[in-house]
């Protein structure tokens, strides 16, 4: 089943108080919309010290929306000063956890096998990972986007069943797009998914690439989203910038109006 989702990485913004807040209002406005949250999957995921209040907030008032973290720790527990374990995520109700984001792999050092560690980590514990790759302008310049990303992919999922890895969902998100106004086309994100899911295909099967989730970011705005979306490969969108904006976010979410 591959429902599409739109999901939006906050990053470092929004206190708790602001998360709340930016909550309600894009509950508000789907409601009012009358959005189908069964068509189309909504998901946040604010910084971590966010969480308890989104939790409260949704539980409270049973909101169709699902919630997640940015990074999770690769270990299980203890001496660990400063990490957040996919067991505490869990319990605070989290359905998914990004993993291995551009920003984590060039800011904090992390690897593929970093990664292939934060998704066994997350897939324990209940968690829905979304592994995250792309390529940087230099490999892209090189033309050799493909091969790259795929093995980022292979590196990541490495020793994980089919099963585990139907859990998952996978984003592409090209390091030049990311922040930068600079889109990839359709086109581009069309080939790098049917490239992901058929590499996936290869390795565990056509009905675990068939129900695989693959989605797209950088630079997703209302304005580009729908044309994305309509390629047969994307199942949705990771947005960032444009998912501080109650309103932007929810006329993404809205794709189809
Ligand atoms: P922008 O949408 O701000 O380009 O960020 C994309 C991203 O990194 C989402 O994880």
């Amino acid at each position: 089943d591959r429902t599409p989702l739109i999901a939006g990485n906050w990053k470092m913004n929004l206190d708790h108080q602001q998360a709340v807040t930016l909550v309600q209002k894009l509950s508000w406005i789907l409601t009012d919309a009358d959005h189908d949250f069964e068509k189309v999957e909504v998901a946040v995921f604010p910084p971590f010290t966010d969480l308890r209040s989104v939790q409260t907030l949704v539980a409270g008032d049973r909101l169709p929306l699902m919630y997640g973290a940015q990074d999770v720790s690769a270990e299980e527990s203890g001496a660990f000063t400063g990490e957040i374990s996919a067991q505490f995520l869990s319990k605070l109700g989290c359905r998914y956890v990004l993993v291995g984001h551009s920003e984590r792999r060039t800011l904090h050092g992390e690897d593929d096998a970093m990664a292939n560690r934060k998704l066994t980590a997350a897939l324990r514990h209940g968690l829905a990972p979304i592994l995250c790759v792309g390529e940087g302008l230099d490999v892209r310049q090189a033309g050799r986007h493909v091969e790259h990303t795929l093995a980022q992919l292979r590196g990541a999922l490495e020793g994980l069943s089919t099963e585990q890895v139907t859990d998952m969902v996978v984003a592409y998100e090209p390091v030049w797009a990311i922040g930068t106004g600079e889109v990839a086309g359709p086109d581009d994100a069309q080939q790098m998914c049917a490239a992901l899911r058929a590499d996936v295909a290869s390795r565990y099967g056509e009905e675990a690439a068939a129900g695989l989730r693959l989605l797209y970011g950088g630079s997703v705005k209302s304005s580009n989203a729908a044309s994305i979306l309509r390629e047969k490969d994307v199942d949705g969108l990771l947005v960032g910038g444009a998912s501080l904006d109650e309103a932007e976010f929810a006329n993404i979410v809205r794709f189809e109006h």
